[in-house]
């Protein structure tokens, strides 16, 4: 990671597009792809091995069990259309999900979320998220280390500039809108470490 001039972490990149976009316009950033979902991102892993992109890394990893060699690595972290568990916790401010999210990041360092919950998505389990609701993840985001500091409605080019295939699949910013949120790591998460229990990588996706 030192060779590299910053760190962004792509959490729930699903098949790794975004992060071979972002990978292939800077190569001074290492660009880290994080999914549950090991198989979404070999397609991603193999071309990045053909196009010797090697500022892209595939991780596959929870975002409940983050590596800790993830730990305080990143100067971005992005979340793109999560769907499943991430999207819950995110949604839900999981404290979990939250303070494994804020320690990826840099002291000070961003986070941007885009997410899309309408009544389309009702089989999720999840109600329709609108802007009062996320307004309302201000303080149990702040209890884990992290300050939102904007929840605004995503435009079509900051969709379209994210590079999300899921994004395209949902029509968000056409047909459906999308919420961003964005936040920076303020202090320390509050939550006790479990590091003990926390993995450490064994391989990587490349
Ligand atoms: C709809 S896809 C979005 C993929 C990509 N960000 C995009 O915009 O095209 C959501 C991704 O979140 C991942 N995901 C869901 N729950 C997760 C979790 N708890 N930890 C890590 N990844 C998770 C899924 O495996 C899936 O690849």
């Amino acid at each position: 990671m030192g060779r590299h001039s910053a760190v962004w972490i792509d959490l729930g990149t699903g098949d790794g597009r975004a992060v071979l976009a972002a990978a292939a316009a800077d190569a001074r950033r290492l660009v880290i792809g994080v999914d549950a979902n090991a198989a979404g991102m070999i397609e991603a892993s193999r071309k990045a091995t053909r196009g010797k992109l090697a500022n892209a890394l595939f991780v596959a990893a929870a975002a409940e069990r983050l590596p800790t060699e993830l730990d305080g690595v990143a100067d971005a972290v992005t979340v793109y259309f999560p769907w499943g568990s991430l999207l819950r916790g995110l949604v839900t401010a999981d404290p979990v999900v939250i303070a494994g999210l804020a320690r990826l990041l840099k002291p000070g360092a961003a986070l941007s979320i885009l997410v899309s919950v309408t009544e389309h998505d009702r089989g999720s389990g999840l109600p329709p998220i609108g802007e009062h609701d996320l307004r309302g993840l201000a303080e149990p985001y702040a209890a884990q280390g992290l300050t939102i500091t904007e929840v605004a409605p995503a435009t079509a080019a900051e969709i379209a500039a994210t590079g999300s295939s899921w994004a395209k699949r949902l029509g968000a910013g056409s047909q459906r809108g999308a919420w961003r949120i964005a936040a920076r790591r303020s202090d320390a998460p509050r939550v006790p470490e479990l590091a003990a229990e926390r993995p450490r990588l064994t391989a990587t996706g490349r």
